[in-house]
This record gives C-alpha cells, structure tokens and sequence, in this order.
C-alpha cells in the first residue's frame, strides 16, 4: 500500500483496518502530509475554531487500581477533594476567562455520597449566568446516577475505553475494571442523553498500530461524540513503570498525532480534544495536537497545591496556562478560540437532529 492510496481510501467511505493501520504507523514527510489533510478537513468540517474547556480536576481519591496511573488507589500521594466553594469558584473564573465550559473531572468513587456531591456541583455550576457547557469525568457509575447527573445539569461526559483490545485492556488494569461494563457504561450515558467522549492511550506495551486502528472504528462504529485521546506516559511508583515495550517518545508522539490526524480523517465533524499528556512529552505538545486535527483545548484551572497531587503521569504540567500566549499560538496556525461558548459538539447536534 502507497500513502496516497491509504489516505484515498480512509477519507472516500468505509475506512479498513489496514489503511488505518498504515496512516497511523506513518513518520516523516508521510506524517506531515497527514496531519495537512487532517487540517483541511477539520477547517471544511468545524472551521477555523478550537473550543475551550477549563478542565477542574476535584478530587484525587479514586477506588480503582489501573496499573499505568499515578493516583490509582494503592499508589501513596497526598490525597484531596476540593470544597464545593472553590470548585464554583475555579468555575466563575472560567466563565471570566471566556471559556464558556467546564470539565469537572476526579478519581472514581462509587455510592450515594459521591453521587450527591457530584450532583450538587453539576447544580452549582450549571447555575452560574451565563451557565457553562459541563462535562463530567467521574468513571464508571450506574445508569442511575449517570442519568441524575445528567438531570442536574450534565451535557457531556467522558469515560475512555484506554485500548479497544480486550486482552491489552485486562493487562493494564485491576480485576474490577471490566471491558464488558465500560462498554455498557458508555452505552448508558448514551442512552441517557448524554454528548458521549471516550479515548485511548497510545503507545501502550505491547500495542500496535492494528489495535489503534480498531481503536478509531471503534469510535466510528459508536458515533461517538467526542475524542480526549493522548500518549501513555509512564508514570514513577506504578506497576507499568517498569514495563518493556513502550515505544520511545518520538514515536509515541507520531503515533499519537497520527491517531487524532486519522480520527479526524474518518470523523470530520468530531470534538478532538488535544490531551495534556501530550504537553509530557514535548513542550508544545498539546499545539501540535490542534496542527494535527484536534479542536478542543482543556487548560486546567485547578489551585496550584492540588494540581501537584493530580499526577497521572510524570512530567505532567503544573504551570497554569497562558491566555494570551496560547490565543497568540492559536492565531499562528490560523485559527482562534470559539470563546464564551458551551462548546457543543456538531456532531452530536447531526446525531440527535437525525
Ligand atoms: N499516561 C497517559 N495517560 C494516562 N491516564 C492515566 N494515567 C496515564 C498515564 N500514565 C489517562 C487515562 C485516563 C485519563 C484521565 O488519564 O486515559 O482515562
């Protein structure tokens, strides 16, 4: 197979694995290429705008075990749950920033306690004027309590798949974590209404480029709304630390590029949100995210302290982000920020219009 004729064939109907496979294996020239289609059609589909999510991670406590993350249960760091207040008010400063939407994001807690918080915070939120967009990313709940949440104020809600290789999936997490009840997870929030995000880490041991291909059909054969998809980034006093198999940097950075460029390609209408782990392994990560074919940035709006207990990964940024300089790098590359807007997904307006 040529790069032209796998580029030809992902964009004109039902994209097969083995193109996609190829595109997302590309480097170099090849990869470059790629990621100028991606651009071209991002501009015809959604135009020159990148949407803007003030990401509020609130609470480190998580009852899982997933084995490549930094605040996975048994992990020893300085847990926190932000008070309600400050969350509204990291909201407000969101809405002064021009953001127009809020994703509230945590570790994942099971019960009526953290379903009543939860809850109280999508109302407190949504009750701001001019109410904000809200994502949430709370893990896997039960449709009842995805569907309050939803009630209480919830547009969207982001829950990833991690791989679509189920026996990748069971290597890298604990035994509580089950494919199958992620998959009827993401099923539930579609069916309560929510815009539906879900994702994948690239360049995870023993991953190849047949797997993220599946990954994008996965997305493809769901209608899935939105995309937060980024590199894995090995992260210190984990199990997966130490594992063999990851690609180097560079390569996780192609790959990962490569897969927004793809995703893209197949899904022209899609919210692609440019992930922070990208920004873990080049400085301008996340920028060349949006040059890939991402149109979502999420700065994180959390107080200095507790961001430094939000480490998923090393060298996770901790700085806050820089309005100016990032509409300033926005505007270089030909675009600029959809600012006080919700933000929601054309897609899901199509989908739900259909
Ligand atoms: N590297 C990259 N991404 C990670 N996440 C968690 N740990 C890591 C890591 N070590 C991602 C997962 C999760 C999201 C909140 O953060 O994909 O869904």
């Amino acid at each position: 197979m040529t790069f032209d004729a796998a580029l030809h064939h992902v964009t004109s109907g039902r994209p097969e694995r083995e193109a996609l496979s190829y595109l997302i294996s590309a480097r170099g020239d090849d990869a470059a290429r790629l990621r100028r289609a991606a651009c071209e059609v991002r501009e015809r589909a959604v135009g020159p705008f990148v949407h803007l999510r003030g990401l509020i991670e609130f609470s480190n406590i998580c009852e899982r075990d997933c084995l490549y993350c930094g605040i996975r249960r048994d992990r020893e760091v300085g847990r926190f749950s932000l008070a309600d207040d400050v969350v509204v008010s990291l909201a407000r400063e969101a809405l002064a920033r021009r953001y127009g939407a809020v994703v509230l994001q945590s570790g994942e807690l099971r019960g009526g306690t953290f379903a009543g918080r939860v809850e109280k915070l999508t109302r407190m939120v949504k009750s701001l004027d001019p109410a904000p967009g809200i994502t949430l990313s709370c893990g896997e709940q039960s449709p009842e309590t995805f569907r309050r949440w939803r009630e209480a104020g919830a547009d969207r809600y982001l829950l990833r798949i991690e791989t679509t290789n189920p026996e990748l999936f069971r290597r890298i997490h604990c035994p509580k974590s089950i494919f199958e009840k992620r998959l009827q997870s993401l099923r539930d929030l579609r069916d309560a209404g929510y815009q539906v995000g879900t994702g994948v880490m690239i360049g995870l041991p023993g991953q190849t480029c047949d797997d993220l291909a599946n990954d994008v059909l996965f997305f493809l054969e769901n209608d899935v709304d939105m995309i937060g998809m980024g590199p894995f980034v090995p992260c210190s006093g984990t199990p997966m630390d130490s594992w063999d198999g990851v690609p180097d940097a560079a390569a996780r950075l192609d790959f990962a590029l490569n897969m927004i460029s793809v995703t893209r390609l197949v899904m022209p209408d899609l919210n692609i949100a440019a992930a922070t782990a990208l920004d873990a392994i080049s400085p301008d990560g996340r920028m060349q995210g949006i040059m890939a074919g991402a149109n979502v940035l999420m700065p994180n709006l959390g107080p200095d302290g507790e961001r430094r207990k939000y480490l998923l990964y090393d060298n996770k940024p901790v700085v806050r982000q820089d309005d100016d300089l990032m509409v300033s790098e926005l505007n270089h590359m030909g675009l600029s920020p959809e600012w006080d807007s919700p933000g929601t997904p054309l897609h899901y307006l199509k989908r739900t219009s259909r």
